[in-house]
Parts: structure tokens; C-alpha cells; sequence
């Protein structure tokens, strides 16, 4: 008997904060959840190199990290039957990092959202562009290129603000594998649809940026009197009220099957006391959590315990990444000088080999083509033609018009980087200016 592949499945948690009801619901219980499903093969890890990017407060990055390491085993994560490790521990990951930023253009990177965003803030501040921005910030995209490629992740469930990482994640792999060979596997984003964003006490989003937020493992009395600080409106007992844009009831939904959701509509519908209401929030939300919280606790009380799974987790993430790692060296000329693989002179004919088109068809049924130099590397990947006529007359043009026949059909083209791309240019020039 053979058995299918399974589909690795791979997410980090940036090790800034406390883990809260917002976490729970939205990316821990879900996660862990899919986690038990045999035919994946899960990898979670803390990122905690990336927390270093918002935070300078080394005493929270390590409680930060201790916290979320002890909530998603207490939440049911099995070390066992997942990979769980910290990526601090992988020292491959830096290394894949400089591998990775030499493939990637730096206008991709001016492009994120994330730096965008904190130009923007400094334009509006009348600062300069770059104020505060560090070249941590600028980087990041690639830094969690390197997680994902790494691990040759299939699938990457992420929130919507990370989607783009992920396809920078693409666009990373991709060049590499052209200039060097299929080494990645292109990883995909994965939305949870179904997950509902919890509001917080003030009924805005969860979030620590909001200071609204419940701790998830807060002790019980704690978590209490913090729900009964919920908002609601005014409505006083025995008047009806409004399920519609109420955060608690968006809490309890969260929590409670449909029947529980359907009976805490009725008691709204027949006036119920909020302080009621807010009683039924805790009980519901306690009877979930209560007996994580002791799992919990024991682990926070034994942080050498989270060491040594966190440890072994990094143990069982090096069998993959030390070999890798080792191939991907090899592939990009970092080997053993005594080592002749291919020492083939670069240009030794008095007439210079010229690089030629190579179509082909894929397994999506599209055509496709690329440009590939006399050394073998790829210097243009075309995008899917749903004929071979519309590749080949591309392919015509680029031969007879050279580079400007590329200007003007970039779109046909996979995202190249600026290096690969002169040196495509160049290639067309000299294509074009030969008789055949
Ligand atoms: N950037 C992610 C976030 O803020 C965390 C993260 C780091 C991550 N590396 C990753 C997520 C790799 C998925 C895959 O949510």
C-alpha cells in the first residue's frame, strides 16, 4: 500500500503578546483543530526573529513566547504528532534569509503593505519617507519567505493582511527555482472564510492595538469581572434587545452551539438583564476554557518543560532543514572547491552560444515557454497560453523585435528580478541582431 503524500500545512505566531479570546477563536482552536487531521502534516512555530521587528523589550519576547508556546499546547496542540519549534532555534532560517534576499527584487519589497503603510504614516507626519522604518521592517516579507520555503510548505493559513506575503513568498521561490533549479515548492495561502472576527470589550475588533482584549488564560475571577465591562447599550431589564451589533452576543456566538445561540437570542427577545447575560457569557466561555487553564498554568509553572518540547520540535525541523539547506548551498555555488561538478568554461567558442526558447505544456493544459541561456539558466518564464499559436507568435516577436517586443508584453511574463531581467534584454538583443 502507498501512501499519499500528505499536505504540509505551515503557520507562525509572532511572539509580541498575550494570547486572547481573539486569538483563541480566530486562529488557535481552528488551527488545532485541523491540526488532527491525518493527511496533513502540520508545522507551527513561534516567530520569534520577527517579533523582533515590532518589540525591543527582551523580557516580553521571551514571556511573549512562553505564554503562546504554553496556550497552544494547553489548547490541545500535540508536539508529537505536529512540528513545534521556535524559529530562533533553526539556524538555517537566517541563512535561507540572505539565500532568498538575493533573489528578490527590491522593488517587490517596496511594495509590501506592511512598508507602505509606515511611509505613508511618515508622509502624513511630514517626515521622511523612512523615518523609524528599519531595515528589519523592510525585510520581513523575506524573512518569512524563508520559514515557508524552508519547510516546502503546500499550505500557509494565514489572515487576509498576510496574503501578500505569500505570494511574495511565490514570487521568491519562483526565481530561485529558475536561476538555480526546482529546489521550492510554491506554498499557498489558506483563508479561514468561517472564522469570525471576535469584537472586543469595546465592541471594536479584538486587538492588542485597541487595548480591548480578554486574555485568554487570565485566572477565572479575572476573566469575570472583565466580560461584565463589556459594552452594550442602555436597555434596561424586561426591555427587548437588539442581537444585531451586540458584542456580547458576537462573543457567545462564538463560543455556544446553535441551540445555545438560539436560546440566548430568545432571552434577548424577551429582555433579559444584560448583567444576566454577561453571567451566561462567562459560564459559557469558562466551561471551554477552565480546563485548558490548568494545563496551562502547569506549564507556565515549568518553563524548562516548554524548553525541552520546544527543543525537540527544532530537533525534528533540522532532519529536514540541515539537508536542505546543504542542497540549496550546492546548488547556488557555495560547495567544496575540490568538488568538479560542472566546471564548464563559460564562453570558450569563437562564436558565442546564443539562448533559445523552450515550449512546453503543464499539467494545468496551458502552454507555456522560457527563455533559457546556453549555461541552462531561465531568463524569462512565461505566464499559461491557452494555445500553443498565441505562445508562439509571442515567441516570434521576441525573437524579431528583441527587447522592446519584452517592454511591451511584461505581462505575459512571471515577475522577474531586475538582474534576470537586464540579462534577458540583453539576450533578446542578441537573438534579434543574429540571422537565424
Ligand atoms: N507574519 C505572520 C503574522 O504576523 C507570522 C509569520 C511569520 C508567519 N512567519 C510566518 C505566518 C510564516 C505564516 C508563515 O501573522
Amino acid at each position: 500500500m502507498t501512501l499519499a503524500p500528505r499536505t504540509r500545512v505551515l503557520t507562525g505566531i509572532t511572539t509580541t503578546g498575550t494570547p486572547h479570546l481573539g486569538n483563541y477563536v480566530g486562529a488557535i482552536r481552528p488551527t488545532v483543530q485541523a491540526s488532527r487531521d491525518a493527511s496533513t502534516d502540520g508545522f507551527y512555530f513561534l516567530a520569534d526573529y520577527h517579533a523582533l521587528i515590532k518589540c525591543d523589550d527582551p523580557a516580553r519576547i521571551q514571556r511573549s513566547t512562553m505564554e503562546i508556546a504554553a496556550s497552544w499546547i494547553a489548547a490541545g496542540l500535540d508536539p508529537d504528532k505536529v512540528t513545534f519549534y521556535r524559529q530562533s532555534d533553526i539556524p538555517e532560517i537566517p541563512e535561507l534569509t540572505w539565500f532568498l534576499t538575493c533573489v528578490t527584487g527590491k522593488g517587490l519589497l517596496n511594495r509590501a503593505h506592511a512598508y507602505k503603510a509606515a511611509m505613508d504614516k511618515n508622509h502624513e507626519a511630514g517626515k521622511d519617507t523612512d523615518a523609524d522604518v528599519t531595515a528589519g521592517l523592510f525585510m520581513y516579507p523575506v524573512l518569512m519567505g524563508a520559514d515557508i520555503l524552508m519547510f516546502k510548505a503546500h499550505k500557509v493559513p494565514v489572515g487576509r493582511d498576510q496574503i501578500q506575503h505569500i505570494e511574495m513568498a511565490r514570487d521568491m521561490a519562483s526565481s530561485f527555482n529558475h536561476l538555480y533549479g526546482e529546489h521550492f515548492v510554491l506554498p499557498e495561502a489558506v483563508i479561514e472564510e468561517s472564522v469570525a472576527l471576535l469584537p472586543g470589550l469595546d465592541g471594536r475588533k479584538m486587538s492588542k492595538s485597541y487595548d480591548n482584549t480578554i486574555p485568554l488564560f487570565a485566572p477565572a475571577a479575572q476573566m469575570r469581572k472583565q466580560i461584565m465591562g463589556i459594552v452594550t447599550d442602555s436597555k434596561a431589564p424586561g426591555e427587548p434587545k437588539a442581537t444585531e451589533g451586540s458584542a456580547l452576543f458576537q462573543i457567545y456566538q462564538a463560543f455556544a452551539s446553535a441551540e445555545e445561540t438560539a436560546a440566548l437570542a430568545q432571552a434577548y427577545a424577551e429582555g433579559i438583564a444584560w448583567g444576566d447575560a454577561k453571567e451566561m457569557l462567562f459560564e459559557r466561555i469558562d466551561r471551554e476554557v477552565s480546563p485548558m487553564r490548568e494545563k496551562y498554568e502547569s506549564l507556565i509553572a515549568h518553563p524548562a518543560e516548554l524548553d525541552r518540547i520546544l527543543l525537540a520540535g527544532a530537533d525534528k525541523a533540522r532532519h529536514l532543514a540541515t539537508p536542505f539547506i546543504r542542497e540549496l548551498r550546492h546548488a547556488i555555488g557555495l560547495r567544496p572547491l575540490a568538488l568538479s561538478t560542472d566546471h564548464k568554461p563559460l564562453a570558450k567558442e569563437d562564436k558565442p552560444a546564443l539562448s533559445s526558447f523552450k515550449q512546453y505544456r503543464e499539467k494545468d493544459g496551458l502552454f507555456y515557454f522560457k527563455l533559457v541561456n546556453p549555461q541552462g539558466q531561465v531568463l524569462l518564464q512565461s505566464s499559461g497560453f491557452s494555445s500553443p499559436r498565441e505562445a508562439g507568435q509571442l515567441i516570434a516577436r521576441l525573437q524579431q523585435e528583441g527587447s522592446a517586443a519584452l517592454a511591451a508584453a511584461k505581462q505575459h511574463f512571471r515577475s522577474l528580478t531586475p538582474a534576470t531581467e537586464q540579462q534577458a534584454m540583453q539576450e533578446l538583443e542578441k537573438l534579434s541582431n543574429s540571422d537565424n
